[in-house]
């Protein structure tokens, strides 16, 4: 069975006497394992709270956008104030809205009490920008208390790299339009920094998108969705072995299959509701969940016509809209889909739910149709010129596995190909310009994520990928014993990047690999 708690010691130290006074004082009961976390307070009732939408990120008048990340007090439950960590200080941050082949340059300024690194997933991104683990910007107030250390990764030293204060990373966005994310990716802490609030959106967009007549400005919904659970104080309830985030990391036993809260949120909100028009909205849904799976239908369903029309998955549109009853989405997967609210009467209230949830995180939000308003929107049969891969083009194969593996030399832990993470070592080379096939193997749910390779899904267990699967993709849902086998094309830069779990406590409990592009 599994250890009592499955985490990574001696990565960091600090020097700081508080961190260490703290460190490890959960005290947390426990529960089922595998069970999402209750919520100490008294919820509010579902659809009373209106969906937020966060503000557009503006650039400064250097053109640099710049985010700062802070803890800031914010009302997710009504008459509760939780802290959370963001940028800007606001859950989700800014959603950026930019061009494509537009480069793009954004600071980070850290005020956070934890180091941290920013990623744009399914960016291509110079691997000095993409975010890497290691390549941490460590607060002023931590200065010359915080490094890293040892330990496990002796002799490694040069992976780590350290920015004080600030960091401007640069985006060429140099790829097709997609809504992309940006979120915390600090080694060992992303989970608990992503929990924290530090995530958000970001849309890029080009002249194939614009030439379509699609629904836009009000009835495009960028809807960030994740769970989250609270304490009686309002504030987020995780079960971090150090609640600093300074210390050890890792999260007690009961979780280490990834953490689930009890309340869904959309944008930050708690079950939200949109007033919409009889018309055609554009829905961009991403899953910011750490672990929570979704599969998302519409009660009631329209009575004619399907519920959801697809256009597009993690990196862009697809070649031809596919016609859906459920949009399934591990955590970080993104759908771009069109509902025509114009096919329910006026008045009606449509939820959107998670078949995949339980009690009250089976809801997620509801659509309420106010009015009728005229719709000169439509969703054409040809979207992108989105050429399909075939295995003849890839140039070598490689397989990895995702397994809760050990004991061994490192303890049991969720492993690729049976190794914990290492700074210091790759388990792939694959070079620059050229397509490979892989072979993703499984002993549980393992939403997996390659840095900078864009992939297609070739199949399932030997057959046709899911509806899910469709278009260029970043992350696939691989589930408990599948064989899923992907075409990945390694364009844009030479360098150091990552394949890993996109379960968030799999990626800190060592369930990542570094890919050399060469
Ligand atoms: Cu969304 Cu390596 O992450
Ligand atoms: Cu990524
Ligand atoms: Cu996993």
């Amino acid at each position: 069975m599994s250890p009592a708690r499955l985490s990574r010691r001696g990565l960091f130290g600090v020097l700081a006497a508080s961190a260490a006074a703290t460190a490890g004082c959960g005290g947390l009961p426990a529960e089922r394992s595998g069970a999402p976390l209750t919520s100490r307070l008294t919820l509010p009732q579902p659809f009373t709270v209106p969906l937020p939408l966060p503000r557009t990120a503006r650039p400064g008048a250097d053109g640099t956008y710049e985010l700062v990340q802070r803890p800031a007090q914010v009302e997710i439950i009504p008459g509760h104030r939780t802290e959370v960590w963001g940028y800007d200080g606001t859950f989700p941050g800014p959603t950026f809205d930019v061009r494509a082949g537009r480069p793009a340059r954004v600071r980070i300024v850290n005020e956070l009490p934890v180091p941290t690194t920013t990623h744009l997933h399914g960016g291509v991104t110079r691997p000095e920008f993409d975010g890497y683990p290691t390549h941490l910007v460590v607060p002023d107030s931590l200065t010359g208390r915080f490094h890293p250390v040892h330990g496990q990764h002796a002799g490694h030293g040069s992976a780590w790299k350290t920015s004080p204060g600030r960091f401007v990373h640069e985006y060429p966005l140099d790829q097709p339009a997609a809504m992309l994310w940006y979120h915390d990716h600090r080694m060992d802490f992303t989970a608990p920094q992503v929990y924290r609030g530090l995530a958000g959106m970001f849309l890029v967009r080009d002249d194939v998108e614009d030439a379509l007549p699609l629904p836009r400005g009000a009835r495009e919904l960028p809807l960030l969705i994740c769970d989250r659970a609270f304490e009686s104080d309002g504030a987020l309830r995780y079960p971090a072995v150090d609640p600093t985030l300074l210390g050890e990391p890792g999260v007690t036993g009961a979780h280490h299959q990834g953490v689930e809260g009890d309340v869904i949120l959309v944008n930050g909100a708690p079950w939200p509701e949109a007033e919409v028009a009889a018309v055609r909205h554009r829905l961009r849904i991403l899953n910011a969940s750490n672990s929570r799976r979704l599969d998302l239908r519409l009660d009631p369903p329209p009575p004619t016509g399907s519920p959801f029309t697809q256009l597009g998955s993690d990196l862009g549109l697809l070649a031809r809209p596919q016609h859906l009853d459920q949009v399934v989405l591990a955590s970080a997967e993104r759908a771009d889909v069109v509902v025509d609210f114009g096919a329910y009467p006026v008045g009606t209230r449509v939820v959107l739910r998670n078949h995949l949830g339980a009690g009250r995180a089976r809801d997620v939000m509801r659509f309420h149709v106010t009015r009728r308003e005229a719709d000169d929107s439509a969703v054409p049969a040809v979207l992108a010129d989105v050429p399909t891969l075939s295995a003849d083009q890839a140039v070598r194969s490689r397989r990895f596995d995702f397994r809760l593996s050990g004991p061994g030399p490192h303890g049991k832990k969720w492993m690729i190909n049976g190794q914990p993470f290492d700074p210091g070592a790759s388990l792939a080379s694959p070079e620059l310009g050229t397509t490979e096939l892989w072979t993703l193997t499984s002993d549980f749910h393992h939403p997996v994520h390659v840095h900078l390779g864009h992939f297609q899904v070739l199949s399932r267990n030997g057959r046709t990928p899911r509806p899910s699967d469709a278009g260029w993709k970043d992350t696939v849902d691989v589930r408990p014993y599948e064989v899923v086998q992907l075409l990945v094309r390694f364009a844009g830069f030479r360098g150091r990047y990552m394949l890993h779990c996109h379960n968030l406590e799999h990626e800190d409990m060592a369930m990542m690999a570094n890919i050399d592009v060469v």
